[in-house]
C-alpha cells in the first residue's frame, strides 16, 4: 500500500477528486491511501499564521518555511516507510510521463506539499526531494498539480486499472513523446463520420501499425 500524504491549506479541494472513479477504486482495493494534512495546523500563534511578507518587498504573502518544515517532520513521524517529498512549483522540473513511471516504481510513500499565496520561502527546497512543474503556466496553488501527480502515479500501480494497461512497460505505455492513439466505439457511422476501416478489419498487426502511426490530432490553434 502506498500512502500519499497531501499537505494543503485547502483540504476540501481534494474531496471530489480523491473519492471518485479510479482514485476511489484504488483506495477501495487498498492499493493506495490518501491522508490530507492541513498546513495551518503547523502555523504560528492563535491565528495559526502560515504566511508573511517577502524580504526585499513585493506583492503578496509567502508561505513561511517553518510551518512547511514542521509538516514534513510530522508526516515523517507517522510512518517508518521511506517518504519522497514533492513540491509542485512552476520552477520545478517539467513533470513527464517518465517521471510518473519512475515514481510509481519506487517503494516509497509520498508527501506532496501544496504551496499557496504568492509562493513559498525558498529555504524549504532544502527539505524536499523533488520539485515539479506540471507545465509552463502559473496556477494559484499546488493542489491541482498534486492531483495530476497522484492520478498519474496511481493509475500505473499494479491492480489499479486491471488488465494489460496496468503494467508499466506494456507496448502501449505512453512515453514522453507519444500521444494516445485515437479510438472509436459504436456506431460505425455518425453524421457521415465513419470509423477508420482498418479498426474494423480484425487484423491486429495492421491495427497496431495504424495506431503507432497516428500523431497528435488536437486542435491547438486558437
Ligand atoms: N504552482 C503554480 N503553478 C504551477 C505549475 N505550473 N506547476 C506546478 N506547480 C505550480
Amino acid at each position: 500500500m502506498i500512502t500519499f500524504f497531501i499537505a494543503t491549506l485547502f483540504p476540501e479541494i481534494f474531496d471530489g477528486v480523491l473519492n471518485s472513479s479510479m482514485l476511489f477504486k484504488a483506495q477501495d482495493k487498498q492499493i493506495v491511501s490518501f491522508k490530507i494534512i492541513n498546513i495551518r495546523d503547523f502555523g504560528f500563534g492563535q491565528r495559526k499564521q502560515v504566511d508573511d511578507t517577502p524580504y526585499g518587498g513585493g506583492d503578496g504573502m509567502l508561505l513561511m518555511v517553518e510551518p512547511l518544515y514542521k509538516t514534513i517532520l510530522y508526516v515523517k513521524s507517522l510512518t517508518t516507510k521511506k517518504i519522497t517529498t514533492i513540491l509542485p512549483t512552476p520552477r520545478g522540473k517539467t513533470y513527464l510521463q517518465s517521471d510518473a513511471n519512475k515514481l510509481a516504481e519506487m517503494d516509497s510513500d509520498f508527501l506532496i506539499l501544496c504551496p499557496r499565496y504568492e509562493g513559498y520561502d525558498e529555504r524549504i527546497i532544502n527539505f524536499v526531494d523533488k520539485t515539479y512543474s506540471i507545465g509552463n503556466y502559473v496556477l494559484t496553488g499546488g493542489e491541482i498539480p498534486a492531483m495530476v501527480i497522484v492520478d498519474s502515479i496511481t493509475r500505473l500501480l499494479p491492480g489499479v486499472l486491471g488488465g494489460e494497461t496496468s503494467v508499466i512497460n506494456e507496448s502501449f505505455q505512453l512515453n514522453d513523446f507519444t500521444t494516445e492513439f485515437p479510438q472509436y466505439t459504436r456506431p460505425e457511422e455518425f453524421n457521415g463520420l465513419v470509423v477508420p476501416q482498418v479498426l474494423l478489419s480484425g487484423n491486429h498487426k495492421k491495427i497496431a501499425e495504424w495506431r503507432n502511426k497516428q500523431n497528435d490530432t488536437s486542435k491547438n490553434e486558437l
